[in-house]
């Protein structure tokens, strides 16, 4: 469904009439395109501590224009206040803020750069995660970088994002993979979210094609962003099962067939469905997303037992019965990625929604049960959660509802399909076993629970 407002505040008239007024003015974000090469069209800007200059040596391969602020150690020239071109991506790495006067650094690497930001701009912030700090001091001074970005993230305008990223002992070596996906527009509706990279053997070994090789399956990709995730992981190079219920199959084999892919009409409901899914697929599987989920909205006084139990059976039950089976029959290649599609109502809670929220909030659960049993064979399990998306099932809410939904969040606006399904590609790369047992909000920063 389009978003009208976002059409018209940036028409000549609307943009006149948004700003008289003092409404809000989202902007048109930036997203990848088919072909594109660089992460980062335009400058970088480096600063800080030790890791800016690991990101230096990558940078090379993420753009053409690199530069450092308020440091003399980087080797890339020097960017000035006023004088240098915008920025389209900046890394500051705050690792090295060992007590909380060192924060004032924070103040002085970012003031100077806010007004040179170019639309769509990236901000991506270092640390070390706090609580493997033996130093009390330097792990306030790394937690006070949570409340940082986030604010920052709140205080950008022009559609910019801000993130923060907490790198491990031994985890620079996938840097490369998360500064790709932050730095990108494939973070367009990622925004004041805190993630932890930790070591991780396994490595992309081709970046125009990060999946090649790698067997996975979708389940609910008859349509919405079940479909863009199989999209965006066949654009990746990977093999692609679609699963949706056979109610479905027209629409399955349809999107199967443009992909390439394979179409598996089943429901995951079903009391056969481990045991046919895994005679479907008996050459494994390197990649899982856990999509396909229903709503059922009531307030807890109206809930019927009829709704409870089908939103707790296809959101929670189905995907841990189907990984319990897969796991214990060995069809989990070592490396193996599996993601489960949680929601911001998850995390916040929503009103009418107690039954999808228990299950997403199940689902975030789950990949923090499962995440140290995975990581013995190098795979590894995580949640996303989408916050407004653009797609059937937002379309049906009612509009006043849907409105708040696109509005109340930094970016102004709903994400697409492609957002979601751009965090669970990155997510579904070998080197991504850096991160585990994490939920990753897709959700332009929305203020439920923010
Ligand atoms: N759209 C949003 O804003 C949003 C926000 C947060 C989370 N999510 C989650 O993202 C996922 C996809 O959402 P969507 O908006 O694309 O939904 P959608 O309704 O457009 O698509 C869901 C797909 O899952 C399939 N499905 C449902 N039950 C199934 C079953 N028993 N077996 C197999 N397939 C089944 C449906 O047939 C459908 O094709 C869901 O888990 C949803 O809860 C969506």
């Amino acid at each position: 469904m389009s978003d009208r407002y976002l059409g018209f505040a940036n028409s000549t008239l609307g943009r006149k009439l948004v700003d008289a007024l003092g409404l809000p003015r989202p902007v048109p974000l930036e997203r990848w395109q088919a072909g594109r090469l660089r992460p980062i069209e335009g400058a970088l800007v480096l600063g800080g501590g030790p890791l800016a200059a690991q990101v230096a040596a990558i940078a090379p391969r993420l753009t053409a224009d690199c530069y450092s602020f308020n440091s003399d150690l980087l080797p890339a020239p020097a960017w000035v206040a006023g004088l240098g071109p915008k920025l389209k991506a900046v890394v500051f790495d705050a690792s090295a803020l060992s007590d909380s006067d060192m924060l004032k650094q924070l103040r002085e690497f970012f003031q100077p750069l806010l007004r040179s930001l170019a639309p769509s701009a990236h901000v991506l912030i270092l640390g070390r995660a706090p609580e493997h700090l033996a130093d009390p001091l330097a792990s306030v001074a790394q937690g006070a970088l949570e409340g940082f970005s986030r604010s920052l993230g709140k205080e950008l305008r022009n559609g910019a994002t801000a993130n923060l990223l907490y790198v491990g002992e031994g985890a620079q070596t996938q840097l490369e993979g998360a500064l790709r996906f932050f730095l990108s527009p494939k973070s367009a509706f990622v925004s004041g979210q805190v993630l932890r990279l930790a070591a991780c053997a396994a490595q992309v070994e081709d970046w125009t094609r990060p999946l090649a090789g790698r067997r996975a399956l979708v389940t609910g990709a008859a349509r919405g962003i079940g479909a863009a995730i199989a999209e965006t992981l066949a654009r990746d190079g990977a093999e692609v099962t679609l699963l949706d219920v056979p109610q479905a199959q027209r629409d399955l084999d349809a999107v199967a067939a443009r992909l390439g892919g394979r179409a598996l009409g089943l429901d995951i409901c079903a009391a056969d469905a481990a045991a046919q899914l895994i005679d479907a697929l008996p050459e494994g599987l390197d990649i899982v997303v856990h999509n396909a989920g229903i709503t059922r909205d009531k307030t807890l006084a109206n809930m019927t037992p009829e709704y409870w139990d089908a939103v707790l059976a296809v959101n929670l039950k189905a995907p841990q019965v189907l990984t319990q089976a897969l796991f214990e029959a060995g069809m989990l290649h070592d490396n193996a990625r599996i993601t489960l599609l949680a929601s911001v109502s998850g995390i916040a809670g929503n009103r009418g929604q107690a039954n999808y929220a228990a299950s997403k909030a199940g689902l975030i659960g789950f990949a923090q049960a499962w995440a140290p049993r995975l990581a013995t064979q190098g795979a590894s399990i995580n949640a996303v959660a989408p916050g407004f998306i653009e797609t059937h099932m937002t379309a049906a809410m009612p509009m006043a509802l849907r409105e708040a939904g696109r509005r109340l969040s930094s970016l102004g606006q709903g994400g697409l399909p492609q957002d979601v399904a751009e965090a669970i590609a990155w997510l579904s790369q070998p080197g991504s076993g850096a991160i585990n047992g994490q939920a990753l909000r897709v959700c332009g920063q929305a203020l439920m629970g923010a």
